[in-house]
Parts: C-alpha cells; structure tokens; sequence
C-alpha cells in the first residue's frame, strides 16, 4: 500500500552530494530534461509508460504523487538521470501495524543513455541508500525489474542487494509479451554490514 502521509522524504537533508554527482528532489523544471532521456525508446523499452509525447508526460509527472517521489541525478550540473524513492508499508497484521508503516521503500532508476557506464547510477543509489537506512530511518528497501532487463539487475547487484524472487512470465511487456520478473531487496543491517 502506498504510504499517503504528506512528504515522507522531507526528513532527509537535501541535496545529497557524491564525489561526482548531485541528488536532488524533482521540480516541475525536471520534466522536459528528463524526457530528453526518457523519451528514447532504450529507455521506454524497460519503463512502466511509454508516453506519446512531452504533454502526455507532463500531465503524469506533475501528479505530487508521481513528483513527490522523485530525484534527480546531476553531473557538472547536467541532469543525467532520475531516482524514484517510494516508502511504503509493509504487510502487516493489524495490530502492529502502526509499527511497520512507512518503514520501506521502493526504488526505481533512470540514467540518460548517454552517461550510462560511468557508474553514475551506482554512485547515487548508494547515497540514497545511506540516506534511506539513516536520516529516513527505513528498515528495507526494494527494487524489481523485468528478468531480460540486465543492466537493471547488475545494478542491484552491485549495489548489494539480494535476488529475493524470480517470478516466471508474471510480467506483461508491451511488446515482448509474458515476461519474467526479478526482485531484490536489502535490509538496513546487510547495508551496514556491507
Ligand atoms: C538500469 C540503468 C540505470 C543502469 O545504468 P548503468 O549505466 O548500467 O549503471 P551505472 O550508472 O551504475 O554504471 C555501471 C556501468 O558502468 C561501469 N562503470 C564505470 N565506472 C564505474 C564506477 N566508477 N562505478 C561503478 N561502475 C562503473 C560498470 O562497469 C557498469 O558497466 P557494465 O554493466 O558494462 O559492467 C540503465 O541501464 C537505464 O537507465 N536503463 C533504462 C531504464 C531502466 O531500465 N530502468 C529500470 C527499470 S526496472
């Protein structure tokens, strides 16, 4: 279920600043420079919509709900890609449900074709991540993505996350038909442990 508590990122201290790279909320101004990106089809071949044109994406990103979440990733000031960072509440059973509540999240990421394989990606998820298991105080963080979509998997494996399932052609792909899925997940003791 989707956490509905107003700004749940607003506990972080932002931007977060890497050795190379800028990680900031989304604005409205993020929209046309991330679609510069987001419009190529390398790019809507793994995503979740892919939009007709800038209007189309405009409408949808400028939903709080769909912004809210949002980060951008900026090298040299340039806008190279974007985060999604969701929290979320875990099942639970009613009478402890307060305690679990808002205490995961779901990440999603996007890097521009162009500055893929420098590491970017890498670099600023795990800046969120620290983020997440510290001033946000989650206790899990969850990422899925398509089986065929590699780079996607080899980044959470870089990261250091943990293939918790592989499920079999429970995936519809828009053009690739029934797809598996992959999903992995790391606690806030395996990043402090890492
Ligand atoms: C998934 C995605 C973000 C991965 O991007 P990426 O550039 O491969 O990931 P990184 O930025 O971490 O870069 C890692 C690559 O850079 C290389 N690299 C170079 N310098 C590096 C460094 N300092 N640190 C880590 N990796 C480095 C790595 O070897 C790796 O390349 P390889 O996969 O050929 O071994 C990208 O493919 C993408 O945007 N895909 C389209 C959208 C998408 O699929 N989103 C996810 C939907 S589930």
């Amino acid at each position: 279920m989707i956490d509905a508590r107003p700004d749940p990122l607003e506990k972080a201290d932002w931007p977060l600043r890497t050795e190379r790279l800028v990680i900031r909320r989304m604005t409205p101004a993020d929209i046309e420079p991330t679609w510069a990106f987001r419009r190529l089809p390398e790019v809507a071949e793994w995503v979740t919509t892919a939009f007709a044109d800038l209007e189309a994406y405009r409408k949808i990103f400028e939903d709080p709900d769909v912004i809210g979440p949002g980060l951008v990733i900026e090298h040299e000031g340039v806008v190279v890609g974007d985060l999604m960072l969701r929290i979320s509440d875990p099942w639970s059973q009613t009478e402890v449900r307060e305690q679990g509540n808002g205490t995961q999240a779901e990440l999603g990421w996007t890097i521009d074709p162009a500055h893929q394989g420098n590491g970017y990606a890498t670099e600023a998820v795990r800046a969120v991540l620290d983020v997440c298991f510290g001033s946000l105080g989650l206790r899990r963080i969850v990422a899925e993505c398509f089986a065929d979509n590699e780079a996607s998997w080899r980044l959470m494996e870089r990261l250091g996350m943990r293939r918790e399932s592989h499920t079999v052609k429970d995936s519809l792909h828009r053009t690739r038909g029934w797809l598996d899925g992959l999903s992995y997940a790391i606690l806030a003791e395996e990043w402090a442990r890492r």
